[in-house]
C-alpha cells in the first residue's frame, strides 16, 4: 500500500530525456542518496542527470519513518561488535555532519522539519542491557547521550537512552526541494527511465529504457546495486519493515518525542500532525509466512497501547544491511573507476544516505575527510565475516527450501487463487507462481530471473518477493526493486 508521504499529491514534473546526451555525472536512482549526490555535484559545477525507474522517492525514501537522528536504536553497538571503535567514531562523525547538512538544507529550502528528542527504550532486561551498551558506545564516540527512566509512553519501560534535539519530517517534502534545487542548477531529473546496464567505457554509457546517455562517471544509488559486479547482492541483507499511521488518538496522548525500542520485535513511534506513526516488524524479504499478519500485528500493538486509535494507512518498505552495519560507499570493482555505489543504511538512511552522498562527491573530488578515509580503509573482522557467512547460509537454505516446496506441491490445473492470494507449485517439472489481483489471474515461472531463487507471495503488497537477495516483482512479473534486471518469465518464454 502507498505510504502516507507518497499519497500526498505534489507536483514534481519529470525532465525530458535527451538520448545520447553527455554529462559529468549520471546518477541512477532518485531516492535520497541519488538526489543529494546530484545536488552536491551540481553545486560543484558538474553537469548531472538523475535517472529514476519509477518516480522520485517512490521506494525506501518514500516509505521511511523519516526520523533524522544520530541516536539510531542500537546501531552503534552493532557496529562496535563487528568492527572497532575507530569505525564507530567515523560513522558517528559522518552522521553528525549529515544531520547538520539536512537541518541547514531544510532551513534554506523551506522544508518543514520538527526538532524532537530521540529515545532508545527497553521493555525487557535484555533490552535494558542494549540500552546501556548504546549509551556506553555512543558516549565514547562523542554523542551527548543521557540515561533516563523518564519515558513518557503508554506502557511500562525499564529505562532509555536519550539524545536531545533530533528531527523528523515528511521525506517527500525533502525530495521535492532537492529536485527543484538540482533543476535550478541546470541538472536533470528524469523519471520512468529504467536502467538495464552500464558500460564502464570512456565515457561510460548508461542504458535506459528511453535510450543511452553518456558520462564521466555513473553513481548507482538504487538501494542494492543493479549491477552484479562486486557481488554486493551477496553481501547485503535485504529487510522489509512496516509503517502504520493511526488517527483518532487524543492530542495529549500523541508522543512528544521519537521512540525506538531496543527489544525484539522492533517498534518505533512518533507523531506526524494529528496522526500516530508506528514502525516495526522488520524481517527478511520473502521470508515471512504472511506479511499481512506481520502488518496486522504491528497495528494491533499500536491499537492496544493507544485505545481508540484507528488504522488509516499501512505500508511497507525495503532497506539493506551490510555485515558490519556500515554502508558500502565508493568505487565498484571492475567499474574502471567510473562506476560508484552507495547502499546498506540498515534502516538509518536519513543520515546514512546524506553521509554516503557526501562521500561519493569527495571520492571524485579527492577531498576525503578523515572519517571518510577511516570508513574506506576499514578492516573486515571475523565478527562481520561470520555475519556474512550466516546470511550466505540462510540464502542457500531458502534456495533449497523454495525449490523443494515448489516441486513437491503440484498445482491443480485451472485452479484460480482467491483475490489477493498467490500460490507457488509445480506444473509438470516447472515451478509456477500463480496469483489473482484485481480479478486477473496471472501464471508465471516462479524462478527469480536474478539467480534462480523461488519467489514467495507477499500478501500485504500483492507482489512476488525473492527470499535470496530481495528482488521484488508485481503480480504481472514486472520488476519493482532488487538486483534483478528483468521481470519474471511467462510460462511460454
Ligand atoms: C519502513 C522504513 C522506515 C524507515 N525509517 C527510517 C527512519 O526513521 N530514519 C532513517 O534514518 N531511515 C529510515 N529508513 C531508511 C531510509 O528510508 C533509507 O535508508 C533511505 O531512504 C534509502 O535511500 P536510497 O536513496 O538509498 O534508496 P531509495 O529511496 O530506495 O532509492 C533508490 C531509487 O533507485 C531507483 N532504482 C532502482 N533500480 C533502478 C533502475 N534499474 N533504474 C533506475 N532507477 C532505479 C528506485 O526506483 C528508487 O527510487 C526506513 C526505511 C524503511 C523501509
Ligand atoms: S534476488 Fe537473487 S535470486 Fe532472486
Amino acid at each position: 500500500m502507498t505510504s502516507l508521504w507518497l499519497d500526498t499529491i505534489r507536483t514534481i514534473p519529470t525532465d525530458e530525456f535527451e538520448p545520447e546526451a553527455t554529462y559529468d555525472d549520471v546518477i541512477v536512482g532518485g531516492g535520497l542518496t541519488g538526489l543529494v549526490t546530484a545536488l552536491l555535484f551540481a553545486r560543484r559545477g558538474h553537469t548531472v542527470a538523475v535517472v529514476e525507474a519509477r518516480t522520485v522517492g517512490s521506494l525506501a525514501t518514500g516509505s521511511s519513518s523519516a526520523v533524522l537522528s544520530q541516536l539510531q536504536g542500537v546501531q552503534l553497538q552493532k557496529i562496535k561488535r563487528r568492527t572497532y571503535q575507530g569505525i564507530v567514531d567515523a560513522y558517528v562523525q559522518g552522521n553528525r555532519e549529515a544531520f547538520d547538512w539536512v537541518i541547514a538544507y531544510a532551513d534554506e529550502a523551506g522544508v518543514d522539519l520538527q526538532r524532537r528528542d530521540a529515545y532508545s527504550y527497553a521493555t525487557s532486561r535484555s533490552g535494558l542491557a542494549r540500552v546501556d551498551a548504546e549509551y556506553q558506545v555512543g558516549r565514547k564516540a562523542g554523542l551527548d547521550l543521557a540515561k533516563t527512566f523518564d519515558v513518557e509512553v503508554p506502557f511500562a519501560t525499564l529505562g532509555a537512552v536519550r539524545l536531545r534535539d533530533q528531527a523528523q519530517f515528511d521525506p517527500l517534502d525533502l525530495v521535492a526541494a532537492l529536485v527543484s534545487d538540482i533543476r535550478a542548477l541546470g541538472g536533470l531529473v528524469i523519471e520512468n527511465a529504467h536502467v538495464s546496464g552500464v558500460d564502464a567505457g570512456e565515457p561510460a554509457t548508461t542504458h535506459t529504457s528511453l535510450g543511452d546517455i553518456r558520462s564521466e562517471r555513473v553513481h548507482l544509488t538504487t538501494g542494492t546495486p543493479i549491477l552484479d559486479r562486486g557481488l554486493y547482492f551477496a553481501k547485503l541483507k535485504p529487510r522489509r519493515s512496516f509503517g502504520v499511521a493511526l488517527r483518532s488518538v487524543p492530542g495529549d496522548d500523541l508522543p512528544t518525542a521519537m521512540y525506538e525500542s531496543a527489544d525484539h520485535p522492533n517498534r518505533s513511534f512518533r507523531r506526524h500532525r494529528d496522526l500516530l506513526l508506528v514502525g516495526g516488524n522488520e524481517h527478511g524479504v520473502g521470508r515471512a509466512s504472511s506479511e499481512a499478519a506481520l502488518a496486522d500485528d504491528l497495528a494491533s500493538w499500536a491499537e492496544a497501547h493507544w485505545p481508540g486509535a484507528e488504522r488509516s494507512r499501512v505500508w511497507s518498505g525495503q532497506d539493506y544491511a551490510t555485515p558490519h552495519g556500515v554502508p558500502f560507499v565508493g568505487y565498484m570493482p571492475r567499474g574502471h573507476g567510473r562506476i560508484y555505489i552507495a547502499t546498506g543504511y540498515d534502516s538509518w538512511g536519513m543520515t546514512g544516505a546524506v553521509s554516503a552522498a557526501r562521500m561519493l562527491v569527495s571520492d571524485v573530488l579527492g577531498d576525503n575527510s578523515s572519517w571518510m578515509k577511516a570508513i574506506h580503509h576499514r578492516a573486515t573482522l571475523p565478527a562481520a565475516m561470520a555475519v556474512g557467512l550466516g546470511e550466505n547460509a540462510a540464502v542457500a537454505w531458502h534456495f533449497a527450501r523454495g525449490w523443494t516446496r515448489a516441486l513437491t506441491n503440484p498445482l491443480v490445473e485451472g485452479e484460480t487463487p482467491p483475490e489477493g492470494r498467490g500460490r507457488v507449485g509445480r506444473e509438470g517439472f516447472r515451478p509456477v507462481a500463480r496469483s489473482t489481483v484485481a480479478g486477473e489471474t496471472c501464471a508465471l515461472s516462479a524462478v527469480c530471473p536474478h539467480l534462480g531463487g523461488i519467489v514467495a507471495w507477499n500478501d500485504q503488497e500483492l507482489s512476488w518477493d525473492c527470499p535470496l537477495h530481495g528482488s521484488r516483482f508485481d503480480a504481472t512479473g514486472r520488476v519493482i526493486e532488487g538486483p534483478a534486471k528483468r521481470g519474471m518469465h511467462g510460462l511460454t518464454d
